[in-house]
Parts: structure tokens; sequence; C-alpha cells
């Protein structure tokens, strides 16, 4: 496979490839076209080739895509069998929700340690890992190194927090805090969640919608 710089709206298309096939797989389809893969997904079936194309594409000619293998091959690209290490931090109603309900293990992470500063949650549980204070921070990256963290934090405290994870060595935040973190570090990811924003966009096109009728 040819390597190349891949361009960030293509990233962010590989997810969802990966969960159609993961769903066709599970429905016993061995191959598809890109024609019948487009139409499932709502692409164009020369934006789905081209997409793959970035990466030597897989496909065959007259044939199709091997599902299997092609779900594969983008689960190995975005990094499904890692198990980067994680920790939370905020342990509120958002911290919780997504340390129980997010899947961490299927998406190459493993949810390690959960952090708070509430003493009255310190010592409780949740998704089977004790909320730990933020005084235990140091000593646990320092014997665990975790690479990412997830930020359920309130946004006046979120910019302070990353600052001292990127210094216990944290690579990557997935960031919910509704706070744009601004990083001058090339070499930390940040991923800001925003689900607002999405019903927002929904808002919009809703209203759009109803202005053309
Ligand atoms: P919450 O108040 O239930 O939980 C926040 C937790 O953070 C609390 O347990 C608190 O003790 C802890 N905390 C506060 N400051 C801290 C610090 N400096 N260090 C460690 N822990 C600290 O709030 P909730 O509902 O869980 O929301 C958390 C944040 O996520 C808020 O900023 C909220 O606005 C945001 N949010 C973002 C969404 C998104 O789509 N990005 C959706 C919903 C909430």
């Amino acid at each position: 496979m040819s390597k190349q710089i891949i361009s960030t709206p293509v990233i962010r298309r590989l997810p969802r490839y990966y969960r159609f096939l993961a769903d066709l797989e599970q429905e016993g389809v061995i191959r598809i076209s890109s024609g019948e893969l487009a139409q499932r997904m709502g692409l164009s079936a020369s934006q789905i080739r081209q997409d793959f194309n970035c990466f030597g594409g897989f496909g065959q000619q007259g044939y199709g895509y091997h599902v299997e293998e092609l779900r594969e091959i983008i689960g190995e690209i975005l990094g499904v069998h890692k198990k980067t290490g994680v920790i939370l931090i905020g342990a509120g109603n958002l911290g919780k929700a997504i340390a129980s309900h997010v899947d961490f293990t299927k998406r190459g992470c493993e949810l390690i340690g959960i952090f708070d500063s509430n003493p009255l949650i310190q010592g409780t549980s949740t998704a089977n890992l004790p909320i730990m204070p933020m005084e235990s921070l140091d000593n646990f990256c320092s014997q665990y190194h975790p690479e990412a963290a997830v930020l359920c934090i309130p946004k006046d405290a979120a910019q302070k927090i990353a600052d001292r994870l990127i210094g216990l060595g944290i690579k990557g935040f997935w960031n919910f805090s509704h706070y744009d973190l601004r990083l001058n570090n090339p070499d930390v990811i940040v991923e800001n969640v925003h689900l607002g924003d999405s019903l927002l966009t929904l808002s919009y096109c809703m209203h759009r919608n109803e202005e053309q009728a």
C-alpha cells in the first residue's frame, strides 16, 4: 500500500467506511462494488474510489471490494488493533456516560484511569474503574504511561489541565469540554467534540428546507 499524506476529509470518512463494512460483514456480504457501497452510504461511487485510491486502492476491476479484507485494512489504518492507554478527566454526568457507554477497546484504546477533583466522588467507581483524585495523576502517568485523555471538565479548567497532561506525556485529547484547546505542540492531537454543533447543523438544515418549501 503506498503511503501518502491523507486529507482530513478522507480521514473523517474512514470511521464511517469501517462501520458500514463491519455491518455488511455481519450481514454475511462477501464482496461489494463501489456503486453498491456508495448507494448504502449516500456517497458517489467515484468519491469512494477516490478515497480508497489514497491508500493505493483496494478493489479489483470487475470484482469490487472484498468486505472483510477492506474492513481489516481500514481498521489497520485507523489503528483499531492498538491498545492506546486512555485516561478520563472529569467524572460528572458526561464523563460517566462516556466511560460507561463508549467501547474504547473496539477503537484501539483502553480506558485505564478516571480522575476528578471532587472529593465526594473520589473512591467511587464508574465503568469498573475507581475515580481517583487529581493529586494521583502524576504518579499514575509515570507508572502506566497513558497516551490519550478524554476531557469532560468545565471549559475554564480545560486549558490548564491539558497543559499539565502534555507535561505528563499525553499525546492526544478527546476534548468534550466546550473549549477548543489551543496547543502549540504539533506532536499533540486534539479532537474537539461539540454535540451541540451537530444539533445546530440539523437545525439549520431543517430551517433551510422549510424556507425552500
Ligand atoms: P458535571 O458538572 O456533571 O461534571 C464535571 C466534572 O468535572 C465534575 O465531576 C467536577 O468535579 C469535575 N471537575 C471540575 N473541574 C475539574 C478539574 N479542574 N479537574 C478535574 N475534575 C474537575 O458536568 P457534565 O455535564 O459532565 O459536563 C462536563 C463538561 O462537558 C462541561 O463543560 C459541559 O459543558 C461539557 N459538555 C460538552 C458536551 C459536548 O458535546 N462537547 C456535551 C455535554 C456537556
